[in-house]
């Protein structure tokens, strides 16, 4: 049996994919021993004395938990040796939380056994439980954003990124100037102090480290059970994308803030397991500034409207406030319409949490907006989003190159990208720590982060508390960085 965070050898020390010399260096290398030294003990196979008492169907793999005592758990853990070959248990879970829950392969016999001999187990088939939000088809854009034009005047603090995206520019857009102002979406200005001292974890099924529009961030990596490493490592054609709107070099809003890819299936083990990591990371080490993206949304929707979170969910949930708890920030896509009325709103988790029947759990929640402010149609409406952020025609990284996408997935990239932005100023401009975090964070992307851009519409978008609507003087840049120069400033 492999206990705590291992399975089959894919404990290896987190894999950097490129170069740096930063503080975070140091923190990831403490968590990928971390993760390490709770690698593999091997438990003693105890003989099968299950009574197998109905037909027995081919083993499939169940997610397993017990109940919530420490003797409860025991209890399960010895039941499963006895009944199992050790090779067929992978135990999840950490330090700071005991094991939470058992990745098992068995049949329905041994499910029965299980159910039967222990008071609390609950067994779920290792279903996919959630989709990614990016469903509008993407098409190639020609504009050369490129990385050199990134001006820096008078050697301020201020950094104007000349040939962004105009999604992008959006967010720099001041709250006094009008959008008929000629000088209106100019640049994409940011303070270089911002980002940096943040880490994001992205939930995806990877992304394209070697893309260009991750060169100046230190990207490391992690694999969960149902993920496996692949040439280019970006195996949804959704990951690059909206890791890129956080913190891409071109398209992102916070340049040079470190990734955590959390490489993962949407399957119910590989989603628990990722809310575990996090967990785990954050117990180990407290300091970190974390912010965590979510580009996916339930696939079972709660349509009934009940008030009962389906237990699957509730385990999610649960680590979601333990997370919050020890100051992550959790950005979530309200979703992608589709068609009917029922989707009008948002229906899944773990959206719904922010809901006050299921808790009004303090994460961020994310529609989308075209670039002038207004509600993007496929945004799934909420009377809980926490802010609004571009996502119609918003351009991003492709492994195919620069492409425009529909999806609240964008959106909430760019969100991701902005909580990071601001947690990784030396002092963010609200308080942290104490389990506040998140709830501080919304509150001030309420209240200043944000403004309304349209008189028409009701969204308040996202807003840096820049002004990229000119520069002055604009006739004597000083110092047009080149990448090389901002890579090691
Ligand atoms: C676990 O078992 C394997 C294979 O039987 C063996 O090679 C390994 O040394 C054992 N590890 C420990 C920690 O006992
Ligand atoms: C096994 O199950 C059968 C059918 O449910 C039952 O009659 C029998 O007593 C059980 N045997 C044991 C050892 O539990
Ligand atoms: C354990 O579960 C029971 C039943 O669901 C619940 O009443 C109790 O509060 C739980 N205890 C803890 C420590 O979570
Ligand atoms: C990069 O973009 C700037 C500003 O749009 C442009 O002036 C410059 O020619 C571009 N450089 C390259 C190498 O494409
Ligand atoms: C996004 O949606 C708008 C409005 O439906 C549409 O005009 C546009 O072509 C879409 N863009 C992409 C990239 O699908
Ligand atoms: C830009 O500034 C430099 C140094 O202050 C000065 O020598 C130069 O003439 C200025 N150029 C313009 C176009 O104003």
């Amino acid at each position: 049996m492999q206990r705590l965070e291992s399975h089959s050898g894919r404990c290896s020390p987190i894999n950097f994919r490129s170069d740096f010399c930063w503080l975070l260096f140091a923190f990831f290398s403490i968590l990928a021993h971390q993760a390490c030294a709770l690698r593999m003990s091997n438990a003693t196979y105890i003989q099968s004395n299950a009574n197998v008492s109905f037909p027995i169907t081919a083993k499939e793999e169940y997610v397993v938990f017990s109940g919530n005592t420490t003797q409860q758990s025991q209890q399960l853990i010895a039941s499963l040796l006895s009944m199992l070959d050790a090779r067929d248990i992978a135990e999840y879970g950490g330090p700071y939380t005991g094991p939470q829950f058992w990745l098992v392969q068995m049949n329905s016999a041994q499910i029965s056994g299980l159910l039967k001999s222990i008071p609390g187990a609950e067994v779920y088939k290792n279903a996919v439980v959630a989709q990614r939000q990016m469903k509008y088809a993407s098409t190639p854009n020609s504009a050369a954003y490129n990385v050199s034009g990134q001006l820096n005047i008078d050697n301020s603090d201020i950094i104007y990124q000349e040939n962004a995206p105009p999604d992008l520019k959006v967010v720099s857009w001041p709250d006094d100037k009008d959008l008929d102002d000629s000088d209106f979406l100019k640049y994409y200005a940011y303070d270089k102090n911002g980002g940096q001292n943040s880490v994001i974890y992205v939930v995806e099924n990877g992304i394209d480290p070697d893309n260009e529009e991750f060169v100046f961030n230190p990207v490391s990596w992690r694999y969960a059970p149902g993920a496996v490493a692949t040439p280019t490592d970006d195996d949804s054609d959704h990951g690059t994308c909206v890791a890129s709107k956080a913190a891409g070099y071109r398209f992102g809003v916070s340049k040079r803030t470190p990734l955590m890819v959390l490489k993962s299936s949407l399957s119910f083990a590989d989603v628990l397991w990722a809310f575990q990591v996090i967990v785990n990371d954050l117990g180990a080490l407290p300091a970190l500034r974390v912010v965590v993206l979510l580009a996916f949304s339930s696939i079972h929707s709660n349509r009934v409207r009940t008030n009962v979170i389906p237990q699957p969910w509730r385990r999610v949930r649960t680590l979601m406030l333990q997370a919050i708890s020890r100051n992550a920030v959790f950005v979530v896509v309200s979703g992608n319409k589709r068609n009917g009325l029922e989707h009008q709103f948002v229906d899944g988790y773990p959206a719904y949490f922010a809901y006050p029947q299921f808790g009004s759990v303090p994460l961020t929640l994310v529609g989308a907006v075209d670039n002038a402010g207004l509600e993007a149609p496929f945004s799934r409406q909420s009377a809980y989003i926490t802010a609004w952020a571009p996502g119609m025609n918003a351009e991003c990284a492709h492994m195919f190159g620069p492409s425009l996408y529909n999806g609240t997935s964008m959106s909430s990239g760019m969100v991701a990208g902005l909580a990071a932005y601001l947690l990784g100023f030396p002092n963010p401009p609200f308080d942290i720590g104490g389990g506040k975090t998140a709830y501080n964070f919304n509150k001030y992307l309420r209240e200043t982060a944000s403004w309304q851009r349209s008189s028409e519409g009701v969204p308040r978008v996202i807003w840096n508390l820049q002004d990229g609507s000119s520069i002055q003087p604009l006739l004597n840049i000083s110092d047009t960085l080149a990448a090389s120069d901002i890579a090691h400033s």
